[in-house]
């Protein structure tokens, strides 16, 4: 039972890992995708092919495997660029992922900026990563972190923007452009305009949002954004800060060493161009290489199918989800304001129990607080189950979490 918008059937064939069984024979139903995504052969044999064929360290060396290999990596800066409609591939930034792209951020661009009495602003949707990072800078500073809040309906309420705007205070307004959690889909071009006109530097969290839809940086027109290869089938360990020239130029350093200088004397050293400043060390090569494999994949499905597929698939777990007695679903209403994320209590059993017995079934979610515990006290829980689709999950991999609901219903005679 594929949606319309995308062939499920071929695409679950490119994944060795969803033709595995688990506990005692059940074929896996993996619904954690926002956590991690599984990865195609594509990825998987580009960086096998990186290290039987052609390792060796990039910008370092003449012979034919360093030639290799350094375009190889660079041609993913290329290719992200084109992926994202960045217009200069100097402003892609290679980092370990989100996590890092942040705190990135607020140890350069913060540090230099942030003065005792500014205000910095996150959401109450946020994931841990673009909390604490502000955390640590604001008292550092003695500066303060406000927040937008949400709405019932799990929607940011802009006039908080606004009331913090006005103050004339705020530096930096920060927000993930989809909740890891409820799945809404934030007003980003509206946030990032009022920020404008008043003069603040935006930064946008795309964990969540650029492996589902269609993202425009240059139509977006934030100055950070931030985001992790291993939630859009790319491999662990790799992710992309993308900061507008002019800001990334009066940036220091993050990490000093290798790669990042021109030239080092003993008391001085001169910084290499733009991106590089920002890479010491030697890089993820072979993920970098694999992360290229995966915006290919996604590419060629096309992020709209991607979109549509995930419409079609929320649309569809809502509505059943729905009607299954004792269950309460967190977030948005509006299926075009959300995306492939359903964060769900069963009854009063914690979702730490409804994980393990659905687990027993096959059936892969996540349960806890999903790094956003300042979420979970605006929903008044302590946690959430939390299912969460991709490209290759079927109205079949639904059914069968309902079912495998009925497993918890007979166990606690609900
Ligand atoms: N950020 C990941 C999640 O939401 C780990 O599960």
């Amino acid at each position: 039972m594929q949606t319309s918008a995308l062939s499920t059937e071929n695409i679950r064939k490119d994944f060795p890992i969803l033709q595995r069984m688990v506990r005692d024979g059940k074929p896996l139903v993996y619904l954690d995708n926002a956590s991690t995504t599984q990865k195609p052969n594509q990825v998987i044999d580009a960086i096998s092919d990186y290290y039987k064929n052609h390792n060796a360290n990039v910008h370092r060396a003449v012979y034919a495997l360093a030639e290799e290999s350094t375009e190889a990596y660079e041609k993913t800066r290329e290719k992200i660029s084109k992926f994202l409609n960045i217009k200069n591939k100097e402003e892609v930034i290679f980092v370990r992922g989100t996590t890092e792209a942040i705190n990135l951020v607020a140890y350069t661009w913060g540090r230099q900026n942030i003065k005792k009495g500014d205000i910095i602003v996150t959401t109450e949707y946020e994931h841990h990563s673009n909390i604490v990072p502000w955390q640590l800078l604001a008292k550092e500073k003695g500066a303060k972190l406000e927040y937008i809040g949400i709405n019932d309906n799990g929607e940011l309420i802009l006039d908080h923007l606004d009331s913090y705007l006005e103050t004339g205070k705020v530096k930096l307004v920060t927000f993930s452009q989809m909740s890891n959690v409820l799945g809404t889909i934030s007003n980003s071009e509206e946030i990032i305009k009022r920020c404008k006109k008043a003069g603040v530097k935006t930064l946008v969290d795309g964990a969540q949002s650029v492996p589902h839809m269609k993202v425009d940086i240059e139509k977006l027109d934030c100055d950070f954004f931030a985001f992790s290869a291993h939630k859009m089938l790319g491999p662990t360990g790799v992710g992309v800060l993308w900061v507008r020239k002019e800001i990334l130029e009066t940036m220091p350093p993050f990490h000093g060493g290798g790669d990042m200088i021109r030239e080092v004397h003993k008391y001085e050293t001169t910084w290499n161009d733009l991106p590089y400043k920002f890479e010491a060390g030697t890089p993820n090569i072979a993920d970098v290489i694999g992360f290229s494999a995966a915006i290919d994949y996604l590419s060629n499905i096309g992020m709209d199918a991607i979109r549509q597929h995930e419409i079609d698939l929320t649309k569809y777990a809502l509505e059943k989800m729905s009607q299954v007695k004792g269950i309460t679903i967190y977030g948005v209403k509006d299926i075009l304001n959300r995306g492939g994320v359903i964060s769900f209590n069963f009854h009063d059993v914690h979702p730490h129990d409804v994980a393990t017995i659905i687990d027993r079934e096959g059936i892969a979610v996540r349960s806890g607080h999903h790094c956003a515990q300042v979420l979970m006290e605006r929903l008044n829980v302590a946690a959430t189950n939390r299912a969460s689709f991709y490209i290759y999950n079927t109205k079949e991999d639904v059914d069968k979490l309902i079912k495998s609901l009925e497993k918890v219903s007979e166990l606690y005679k609900l």
